[in-house]
C-alpha cells in the first residue's frame, strides 16, 4: 500500500543520454524566464525550450538573481526571479488564444535571492480568483502550481499577492496549449495538478518537453513493494491516444512484486470536499506468449471505478480516467487482476487534478496592475 504525497520538487531533472530529439514544435508555448533582462532569450540546454524575458508582460517587480551556490545542476529558468518588494498584488498580463484549453504552470525556487535566508510565503491569482498559497520546504528545492484551463478572453491575468509573510516572487511562468477535448470536467470547472507520476520509472529524472510535446513533467515513482517492467520497444507516441503520455513515459511500468497482490496506492485529501480527477494510462510493454494474458479491474475504495476490464495492448496507449469528480475522505485505488489472468495488473502512468473554481470573470476594471 503506498501513500502519494503533493510534492515539491527540485529541478534536479535528468535527462540521461537521451537527446536524440528532433526539434520538436513549441508553437502557442509561452515561456517566461522571470528576472531575465529584458529582451534577452535563449535555448534552455536540457529541454531546448525558448525562453524569453518576462519584463514584456509586466510592469513591477524587479529582477534578481539566486545565490551561485544553487544553480549548479538546475534548468537556467529559475537562476533569475522577479521579485514584487512593492505593492500588495502584482499581475502579468498574457495574450493567448481564447477558447483554448492550456496548461498554466507556475514555477518559485527561492534560492536565497535576497540574502535573508527566510523562506517566504505568499498566494497567488489567476485573474481576480484565489489559486493557491505559494510555501516552501527549502531553500534549493521548487514549489510549482500547475492549473489546466480555458480562457474565455485573449489575455490572462497572473497575480502574486503579498499576505505579509515575505516577499512575493516568481521564476518562471510557462502556458502550454493542450488539446481539446481532453482533461474535460462535468462542472466545467478548471483543473489544479494534485500529482503526474511516473510509476515503474528507471531514470532519476522527470520527464518533460520534448519528451512530452504538451511539456507535462512526469515524475518519476517507486514503491518497495514494486518492481518495474520495461520495453526497448515504442510505445505508440499518442498519435491514437489524445492525452499523448510521452512513450519514455509509456515504455516503464509498475507491477507488484508479489505477483497475487493487487497494485494499491491510495491519498487522504486535506478537503473531504475536494472534487478529484483521475487520468490512469496503460500500455502493454511485454510481448505475451500465446498462453499468457493480462487484464485487471480498476477499484476504487473497494467498489469498480470502471465497469469494463483492463487489458493493455502492446505498445499502445489506453487511457481511463474519471468523465465527473470523485469525492471521498480517502481514496484507495486498486488494480486487481482477474481470475483467468496469468500475470499481475501495471501502471504505466497517473495524474490526478482537483476541481478549481475560476468562476469569478474578468472584469475591465481588472487591468492588471496593482
Ligand atoms: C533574442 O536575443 C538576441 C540577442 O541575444 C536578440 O538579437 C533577439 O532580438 C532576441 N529575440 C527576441 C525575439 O527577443
Ligand atoms: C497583446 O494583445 C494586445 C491586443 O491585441 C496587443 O496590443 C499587445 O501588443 C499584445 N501584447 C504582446 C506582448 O504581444
Ligand atoms: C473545443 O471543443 C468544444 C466542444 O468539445 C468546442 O465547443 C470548441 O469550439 C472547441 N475549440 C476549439 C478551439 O476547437
Ligand atoms: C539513479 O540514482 C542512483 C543513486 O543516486 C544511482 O546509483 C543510479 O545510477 C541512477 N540511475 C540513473 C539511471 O541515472
Ligand atoms: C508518431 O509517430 C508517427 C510515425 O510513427 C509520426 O508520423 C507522428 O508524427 C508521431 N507523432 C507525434 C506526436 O510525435
Ligand atoms: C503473496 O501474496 C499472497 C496473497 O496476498 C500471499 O498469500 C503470499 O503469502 C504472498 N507471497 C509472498 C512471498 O509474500
Ligand atoms: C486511508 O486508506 C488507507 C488504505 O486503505 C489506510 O491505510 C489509511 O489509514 C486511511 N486513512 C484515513 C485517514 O482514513
Ligand atoms: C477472463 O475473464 C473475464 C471475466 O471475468 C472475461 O471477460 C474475459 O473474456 C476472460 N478472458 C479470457 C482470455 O479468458
Amino acid at each position: 500500500m503506498e501513500m502519494l504525497k503533493h510534492f515539491h520538487f527540485a529541478f534536479s531533472l535528468v535527462f540521461a543520454f537521451l537527446l536524440l530529439v528532433h526539434a520538436q514544435d513549441q508553437s502557442g508555448f509561452v515561456s517566461l524566464d522571470c528576472g531575465l533582462p529584458k529582451n534577452s532569450n535563449y535555448s534552455e540546454p536540457t529541454t531546448k525550450i525558448y525562453y524569453i524575458s518576462d519584463a514584456d508582460f509586466i510592469d513591477s517587480g524587479v529582477s534578481k538573481s539566486i545565490s551561485d551556490e544553487y544553480k549548479a545542476g538546475l534548468q537556467q529558468q529559475v537562476a533569475y526571479v522577479r521579485s514584487f518588494p512593492q505593492g500588495a498584488r502584482n499581475c502579468y498580463n498574457i495574450n493567448v488564444t481564447s477558447r483554448t484549453k492550456y496548461l498554466v504552470r507556475a514555477t518559485f525556487l527561492y534560492g536565497n535571492y535576497d540574502g535573508l535566508n527566510k523562506l517566504p510565503q505568499f498566494d497567488l491569482h489567476f485573474g481576480p480568483n484565489y489559486w493557491d498559497t505559494v510555501k516552501f520546504e527549502k531553500v534549493d528545492s521548487s514549489t510549482i502550481k500547475e492549473i489546466i484551463h480555458v480562457p474565455l478572453q485573449d489575455h490572462v491575468h497572473v497575480c502574486l499577492v503579498n499576505t505579509g509573510d515575505g516577499t512575493p516572487f516568481i521564476s518562471a511562468l510557462e502556458l502550454r496549449p493542450l488539446t481539446n477535448g481532453t482533461y474535460v470536467t462535468s462542472s466545467g470547472s478548471s483543473l489544479a495538478l494534485f500529482f503526474r507520476l511516473d510509476p515503474g520509472s528507471v531514470s532519476n529524472g522527470s520527464y518533460r518537453f520534448p519528451y512530452d510535446i504538451h511539456d507535462r513533467v512526469w515524475r518519476p515513482y517507486t514503491y518497495s513493494k514494486w518492481t518495474q517492467l520495461t520495453t526497448t520497444g515504442t510505445v505508440d507516441n499518442g498519435s491514437n491516444n489524445k492525452y499523448q503520455p510521452p512513450p519514455e513515459v509509456m515504455r516503464t511500468a509498475a507491477t507488484p512484486i508479489n505477483a497475487s497482490e493487487p497494485l494499491v496506492f491510495y491519498w487522504t485529501p486535506d478537503d473531504s470536499k475536494a472534487e478529484f480527477y483521475v487520468y490512469l494510462h496503460f500500455a502493454e510493454v511485454q510481448k505475451l506468449e500465446a498462453n499468457e494474458y493480462r487484464a485487471f479491474t480498476v477499484n476504487l475504495n473497494g467498489a469498480r471505478l470502471y465497469d469494463g476490464i483492463v487489458s493493455p495492448t502492446y505498445l499502445y496507449t489506453n487511457t481511463i480516467y474519471t468523465p465527473s469528480a470523485l469525492t471521498a475522505e480517502n481514496f484507495t485505488f486498486s488494480l486487481t487482476r482477474l481470475e483467468n489472468s496469468t500475470l499481475p495488473p501495471i501502471l504505466n502512468a497517473i495524474e490526478v487534478y482537483k476541481a478549481i473554481d475560476f468562476s469569478q470573470l474578468e472584469t475591465e476594471q481588472d487591468d492588471g496592475t496593482t
